[in-house]
């Protein structure tokens, strides 16, 4: 098991609380927080349609949801996921674009989980820098 520091354990819980927003049609909920520059933690649930491709992510929720608050420096991500899943809890390669976009540089911690009846399951728990899962971003 991993062992985290209280401040990776809030944005968990941060994800974990809008889990159970996710609007799912086909998939799992995900639940999603980011520790943005001014210190205030913001949230997102993956949002499914039925138009293919129409829905959004977890992480791509949180981190535009911090974008509207004004903040544009991410300096940690947190991602819950469904435990019922067979998929390894880790964010997808456009979201890791997205939070690379807005992220305070490459090293930042993205700690991903499963969670199951509104707990979070801490022999699941990953922690990697955004370099180590997503090394080759696209950059202007
Ligand atoms: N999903 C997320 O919200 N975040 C991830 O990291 C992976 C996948 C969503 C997309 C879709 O609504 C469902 O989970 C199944 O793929």
């Amino acid at each position: 098991m991993v062992k985290i520091e209280e401040d990776e354990r809030r944005l968990l819980d941060a994800a974990l609380k809008v889990m159970k927003y996710a609007y799912v049609l086909w998939g799992f909920k995900v639940g999603a927080a980011v520790l943005a520059r001014d210190g205030q933690v913001y949230e997102g649930c993956n949002v499914e349609s039925w138009v293919s491709g129409l829905g959004t992510c977890a992480e791509r929720c949180a981190v535009n949801h911090a974008v509207l608050h004004g903040n544009r420096g991410i300096e940690e991500v947190a991602m819950v996921m469904d435990a019922r899943k067979q998929s390894q809890p880790q964010p997808c390669g456009a979201c890791l674009q997205h939070i690379y976009d807005f992220a305070i540089n490459p090293r930042i911690k993205i700690i991903m989980a499963k969670a199951e009846r509104g707990r979070i399951l801490f022999e699941t728990v990953k922690v990697k820098t955004l370099e180590e899962l997503f090394p080759f971003p696209y950059k202007k």
